[in-house]
């Protein structure tokens, strides 16, 4: 497995890969690779014959309060799980690499980008959407693999590429999940066990939805009640520490508009803090 450094590099690979009849993916991951990256890169690779895996912390998607300094990073590992599920270039650039100094240009998906996260993550999107964009413009792949866990980010993604007419198909993976049901995230590894085990509120708020849907509740108010109660019963049963919901929201999954009833496809999505890590977690109605 190659690791590459710069944009030039990486477009070099890729255009390698393809004079070959070859296929290219790409994975974008900021790294601290964990179950859910490596189940990405599993389906780059089943689907693709040339796969790279972007690890890049990037700061514009970072609010000033964020975590940017501390997030978690494990280079070594990272590369030897890449290798291990099949990727064949790792790019890992510099801040510089991908923001030449003094660069002004941004990527802007406007609407979406102030929905869910990007409501209580002013600019998280702006960053997001530039640095794949930056991703995509360098690697030219055929497909890029993004997880459901991020679902507002697939939203923001998609529209991205249809509207700059990008020639990738973005695909989709499912939630990986602990046994005990929490999404996988790189953020876990900031709970203490309390915490940890305040968090499982969370998904258990996610089943809870996607039972009563099936028995044919319809209505969003009454889903987001139901998550919101099963959540504040939890918190009560733990005294430390605090678990606050940043949102709670029914909403259609290409606009992130909220809607008030329930149909096939749309997309119940929640964020809160547990202590001071934030998390999220969803489900996409069916
Ligand atoms: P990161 O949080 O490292 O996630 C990289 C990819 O892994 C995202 O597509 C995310 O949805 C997916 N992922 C994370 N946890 C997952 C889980 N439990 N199950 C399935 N997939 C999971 O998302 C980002 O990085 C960044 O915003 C990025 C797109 C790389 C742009 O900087």
């Amino acid at each position: 497995m190659q690791i590459l450094s710069t944009v030039a590099e990486l477009r070099t690979w890729s255009r390698n890969a393809r004079t070959t009849a070859k296929s290219v993916a790409l994975v974008p991951t900021m790294g601290a690779l964990h179950a859910g990256h490596a189940s990405l890169i599993r389906a780059a690779a089943a689907s693709c014959n040339a796969v790279a895996v972007s690890i890049f912390v990037n700061p514009t998607q970072f609010g000033p309060q964020e975590d940017f300094t501390r997030y978690p990073r494990s280079f070594e590992a990272d590369c030897a799980l890449a290798e291990a599920e099949g990727a064949h270039v790792v790019f890992a650039p510099a801040v510089e690499e991908i923001y030449p100094p003094g660069a002004t240009t941004f990527v802007d998906v406007e609407g979406l980008s102030q929905r869910l996260d990007g409501q209580s993550r002013p600019g998280h999107f702006r960053g997001v959407a530039t640095v794949v964009a930056k991703l995509l413009i360098a690697a030219e792949p055929d497909r890029a693999f993004f997880g459901q866990k991020d679902a507002a980010q697939v939203a923001l993604l998609r529209r991205m590429v249809l509207d700059l007419r990008l020639a990738t198909e973005i695909v989709v993976c499912p939630i990986v999940r602990d046994p005990d049901g929490l999404a996988l995230s790189s953020r876990n590894v900031y709970l203490t066990p309390a915490q940890r085990t305040q968090a499982l509120a969370l998904s258990r708020a996610i089943r809870q939805v996607e039972s009563l849907a099936t028995q044919g509740e319809r209505r969003a108010a009454t889903l987001i009640e139901a998550a919101k109660a099963l959540i504040a019963t939890e918190h009560n049963s733990v005294a430390e520490p605090a678990l606050r919901i940043d949102y709670i929201e029914l909403v259609d999954w290409s606009t992130l508009r909220p809607v008030e009833i329930a149909a096939t496809g749309n997309l119940f999505a929640l964020a809160a803090y547990v202590g001071p890590t934030r998390l999220i977690d969803n489900t996409i109605l069916d």
